[in-house]
């Protein structure tokens, strides 16, 4: 079948990278959509169970620092959107070990942008490379009311966030050099369904239904901008089809909590679902050292996205959070999978390939 676009979604069988792949599967059977992902332990097949069957999915294992395999995809699918999502994604991971940060983060985008550059090869006319990127590369807010906003300079303090600053770099010099046709978006905290639990929310879920203890960096003081990420998959359609190009959109919810506040909520939602009495679980809350380098506040105004693109949140934070804690209540299976290691099966239960190296770490850090 003739696709009218073939759209490379990087990183999609990570968190938010399932939720595009979905979004864009169901949503335009008239697009071929590949997703790209070398499967490290944050990605996980089971999270597109429902679509992989459908023909206009394709799935290839691969690393984006392949510059060479980069080339022959671009060829063999003729690719003429990237939507760049993969990455390492997880601070603390990257406090202890920064240089497979830099290395995916910083050089698997560089492989990716000179991939779409030489393919495309100066043939830019509806071509679009569109790179997901974070709120922490603006680095930490007061407790003042202010808010990033697009133009807000750059100052990331984790290994993180350094490395998707510099990626945000590249990609920008790749347009102001070579004309290719880019698009970076920075977003806010998101959560929702098929989250690795290393990410505060689906971990002290889990913590709670296994009684364990649930670890508040420093006092619990420090405050993010949280969004469902269906919104976030959303956003990220609107912008791929009507964003112009060599912008930058923020991607927000006006929905900042501080954490111990939000560790509250989910404590009580997390009880009151299991039909535990409520305060039950209050008991588990242990103040540990805090994360190295901490920003204290993020807050996005995304006021930009709303008033070019219509843009904003459906979902009201009760809701989602709601739906979340539901969500992992209802699929102690997949969380159970994940944290067991036995995720790391599917991939060869559906390909009958055994993956190779030790790449993808077991359980969680
Ligand atoms: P995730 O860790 O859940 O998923 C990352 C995916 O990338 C995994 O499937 C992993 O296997 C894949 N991957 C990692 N290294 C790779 C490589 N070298 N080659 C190919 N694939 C590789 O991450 P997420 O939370 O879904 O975040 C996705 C993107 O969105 C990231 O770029 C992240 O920086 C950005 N982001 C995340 C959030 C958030 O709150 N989670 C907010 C803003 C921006
Ligand atoms: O802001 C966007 C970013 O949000 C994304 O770019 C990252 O990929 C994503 O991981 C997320 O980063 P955070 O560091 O904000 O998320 P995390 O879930 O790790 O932590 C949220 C807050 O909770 C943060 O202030 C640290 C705190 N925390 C986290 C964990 C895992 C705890 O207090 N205890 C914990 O055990």
């Amino acid at each position: 079948m003739e696709y009218k676009r073939n759209i490379l979604i990087t990183g999609g069988a990570g968190f938010i990278g399932s939720h595009v792949v979905r979004l864009f599967v169901d949503k335009y059977p008239e697009y071929r959509v590949i997703n790209l992902d070398k499967l490290t332990y944050a990605g996980n097949l089971a999270n597109l169970k429902d679509i992989e069957e459908k023909e206009n999915y394709t799935f290839v294992k691969a690393d984006i620092c392949d510059f060479d395999k980069m080339m022959a995809l671009f060829e063999e699918y003729a690719i003429d959107g990237v939507i760049h999502l993969a990455a390492e994604s997880h601070v603390d991971r990257s406090i202890k070990d920064p240089f497979t940060f830099a290395k995916t983060n910083v050089i698997g985008t560089l492989s990716l942008l000179q991939a779409a550059k030489l393919s495309w090869d100066g043939k830019f006319e509806g071509k679009r490379f569109y790179h997901i990127s974070t709120d922490e590369v603006y680095g930490a807010l007061k407790f003042d009311g202010s808010f990033f906003v697009e133009t807000t300079k750059y100052n990331p303090h984790s290994p993180y966030s350094a490395s998707k600053a510099s990626s945000d770099h590249f990609v920008r010099a790749f347009h102001d050099t070579y004309g290719l046709p880019t698009i970076v978006t920075n977003c806010s905290n998101n959560y929702g369904p098929y989250q690795f639990p290393e990410k505060l929310i689906p971990l002290f879920i889990n913590n709670i239904r296994h009684n364990k203890p649930l670890p508040v960096y420093g006092k619990g003081e420090n405050v993010r901008d949280w969004l469902y990420v269906e919104d976030h998959a959303r956003a990220i359609d609107i912008i791929f089809h009507q964003g112009n190009i060599a912008e930058t959109y923020n991607i927000g919810g006006f929905n900042e909590w501080k954490n111990i506040d939000l560790i509250k909520v989910i404590i009580k939602t997390v009880d009151r679902l299991l039909g535990n009495e409520e305060g039950t679980s209050e008991g588990l809350i242990t103040y540990v050292t805090d994360r190295a380098g901490h920003d204290l506040r993020y807050a996005i105004d995304s006021t930009k996205l709303k008033t070019e693109l219509g843009w904003e949140p459906s979902l009201q934070f009760e809701e989602g959070i709601e739906k979340t804690v539901r969500w992992y209540l209802d699929n102690q299976e997949w969380l159970d999978n994940v944290t067991s290691g036995a995720y790391q099966e599917y991939y060869d239960k559906m390909y009958g390939n055994k993956p190779e190296g030790d790449e993808r770490i077991a359980g969680i850090g």
